[in-house]
């Protein structure tokens, strides 16, 4: 029996199961499922196949940003029919963690849901705590320390030449953040961190937590910037990024550091991008604003054919090459030094924006466009693939906006209702959208 469901934004299921195996298809709209057994989520979004096995607790929680359509195979008749909720509560996909936490250890409350709601909000005060610990363990070398050796806290407080009470209160947090685990005395990095927080590690994520970091001290003045309206670093201008990404002083370390940091984020999104972006029948693609050139990277290597030139600030170009020349696609990517707004666009039939309009305000985003649509041919695309909230299962979309807001003079987190209506103002005459990954949509224009 093949059944449509429409969950709306906000919606959920209780986690249940029963002796039926399902296939699910998703029509339309993003959404997570719920493992509780695995004490996970996966998100998904237009286009995937899902199986979930008989006896395989699950639930489908959507965010607040929009709402999925999915078709459900199951078998009409269902001998012996036995369906097992494991809870009657909706909740929210944010508070997953906290929420299995307080249902396994507290008696029943009295109203549940406002318990969780609770939760979910004393999650959201104290959610700084989580990464400030994590910071501070990178800064010290905890996780690269650990890799070496188990180490007992007083071993370790010894090594970082730190007292033991301050350790003992890092490594009980790491602990229950399980960066770290514990047997017995002796504290060792869990699986995770050996993989993402040890510095030698080709996935290392510290130049990200290096960024955001930074980020603290100028986000004790967010309230001022939301009442004036003015950028606190102005890292980003009306007219272009100041000095080449870095922010005022920073000298080229800073533009070299934000792309650490924006590589770590790619990572988190380029695979899937390289999969779910329309190439067929482009033979030359200009990755506008290429950055590090990870997307450029990924892209070529998923697409051997395609030549793609990309095109970013002078001091941003030598990172970018590094990046090709190391994954030896230097015959395939080309890298040229351009300013999008001032020079001539090379020729392409089909452009891709990666992140690059968020950080603009709406005048200069249409510039860009503008500038795009001439340069392609008819039949030509524009792809613009960024942090849309209601194509992205992950808060952190959401929350992007406060980024933009402290470090950029006009840019905002945008919609596809947004993208849309620039793209049918400059003339383009088709508009898809997809989801792509947790934290990010893509949006397809043809002229
Ligand atoms: C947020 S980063 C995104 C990089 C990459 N596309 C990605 O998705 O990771 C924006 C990039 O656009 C580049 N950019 C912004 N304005 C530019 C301009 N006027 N000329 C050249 N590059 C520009 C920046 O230097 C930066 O590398």
């Amino acid at each position: 029996m093949l059944t449509e469901f429409e969950l709306q934004a906000n919606g959920s299921t209780p986690p249940h199961f029963h002796d039926w195996e399902h296939e699910i298809y998703v029509l339309d709209g993003a959404m997570e499922i719920v493992l509780p057994d695995e004490e996970r989520t996966e998100p998904v979004g237009t286009g995937d196949v899902i199986f979930i096995p008989r006896g395989e607790p699950h639930g489908f929680v959507t965010g607040p940003q929009g709402g999925c359509r999915f078709l459900v195979v199951a078998p009409s008749e269902r001998p012996p029919v036995r369906s097992v909720f494991l809870s009657d509560d909706p909740y929210e996909y944010t508070q997953l963690a906290e929420y299995a936490h307080a249902r396994r250890n507290s008696a029943p409350a009295r109203d549940e849901g406002e318990q969780a709601e609770a939760m979910r909000i004393h999650g959201i005060f104290t959610a700084y705590l989580q990464s400030k610990a994590v910071f501070t363990a990178l800064e010290l070398r905890v996780f690269d320390i650990l890799e070496t050796d188990t180490f007992t806290m007083a071993e370790l407080a010894r090594t970082l030449d730190c007292p033991l009470r301050p350790v003992r209160a890092l490594l009980i947090a790491l602990e229950g953040l399980k960066l770290v685990k514990r047997d017995g005395e002796r504290f060792a990095n869990t699986a995770a961190a050996s993989r993402l927080l040890v510095s030698s590690s080709p996935v290392y994520m510290g130049g990200f937590a290096e960024h955001q970091n930074r980020h603290f001290t100028n986000f004790a003045r967010l309230t001022e910037a939301v009442r004036t309206d003015v950028s606190i670093t102005q890292r980003v201008l009306k007219e272009g990024y100041r000095d080449q990404g870095a922010a005022e002083g920073e000298g080229r370390e800073g533009t070299r550091r934000l792309h650490e940091a924006v590589r770590v984020s790619a990572r988190l999104q380029v695979d899937q991008l390289a999969a779910a972006i329309p190439l067929d029948g482009v033979a030359r693609l200009l990755d506008l604003g290429c950055g590090s050139a990870d997307y450029t990277v990924a892209i070529a290597q998923a697409h051997p054919d395609l030549k793609i030139t990309g095109v970013d600030y002078p001091a941003v170009c030598e990172i970018a090459r590094e990046h090709v020349e190391a994954h030896g696609v230097g015959h395939q990517v080309d890298i040229q030094p351009t300013n999008i707004f001032e020079d001539p666009l090379p020729a392409c039939d089909a452009v891709l924006l990666s992140h690059i309009l968020d950080g603009y305000g709406t005048g200069q985003v249409q510039k860009i466009i503008a500038k795009v649509y001439d340069r392609l041919p008819k039949g030509g695309k524009v792809i613009v693939h960024s942090h849309m909230p209601s194509l992205s299962t992950s808060v952190f979309p959401s929350v992007f906006g406060l980024i933009l807001l402290a470090n950029t003079e006009e840019g905002e987190v945008r919609e596809v209702t947004d993208i849309t209506a620039w793209m049918q103002d400059a003339g383009f005459e088709k508009v898809d959208t997809r989801a792509v990954s947790p934290l990010s949509g893509l949006l397809v224009a043809t002229k």
